[in-house]
């Protein structure tokens, strides 16, 4: 046990480590909690700084929520342990010690987190949120989409995921509830300008 609460206070100091800020500072780019959508995320770093900053955070976003998972699974940690390393390290990106606890909203780091459950799993979920956003434009939309699907998935893949997979899904779900409010009244940015289906 003493391995496993050790991997999860480092699950959480790995989440907290917030890309998209960090990256907007090197590249100069505006702090992306006062751009855009305000989101410390890919998504906003990509509409107010370009696609290879973007690119970086994702990856790095989901790189710090796979390590920690890779890590304690290789540890042998059981599975409520390895669900538990995968939530905290959400819970870093979404609430970050380094940065007064205003994060992003985790839905890169679950995608990393759940990663190391299989690979299969992995593309099921980037092609639900990658056809989401070619299907609507919306990327909050393709988020909470396959935020909404990613426990029946895993429940499919691997069932004894499923609940630390749900509340990864709970956790998503919260953090959208502008974007949910926005894309009710009709006022949600898109990230496609081209769509190729009317919503
Ligand atoms: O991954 C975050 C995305 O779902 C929404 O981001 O910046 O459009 O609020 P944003």
């Amino acid at each position: 046990t003493a391995i496993a609460v050790g991997m999860i206070i480092f699950a959480y100091l790995c989440g907290s480590i917030s890309s998209a800020i960090v990256i907007c500072k090197i590249a100069r780019l505006p702090d992306p909690r006062l751009s855009g959508s305000g989101n410390p995320g890919a998504t906003n770093v990509l509409r107010i700084g370009g696609r290879i900053a973007a690119i970086s955070v994702l990856l790095f976003d989901i790189i710090k929520g796979m390590l920690p998972v890779w890590l304690a699974y290789h540890l042998q940690l059981s599975s409520m342990s390895l669900g538990l390393v995968a939530i905290a390290a959400c819970l870093g990106h979404i609430y970050p010690v380094f940065f007064k606890f205003q994060g992003g909203k985790g839905v890169a780091t679950a995608l990393g987190a759940i990663a190391p459950i299989g690979l299969d799993l992995s593309l099921l979920l980037m092609g639900t949120w990658l056809l989401t956003v070619f299907l609507s434009g919306y990327a909050s939309l393709a988020a909470i989409l396959s935020a909404l699907v990613a426990p029946f998935y895993v429940w499919w893949f691997k069932p004894q995921f499923t609940f630390p997979v749900a509340m990864l899904s709970c956790l998503i779900l919260l953090r959208h509830h502008e974007n949910i409010q926005r894309l009710w009244r009709g006022d949600e940015k898109k990230l496609l300008k081209r769509r190729w289906f009317r919503l």
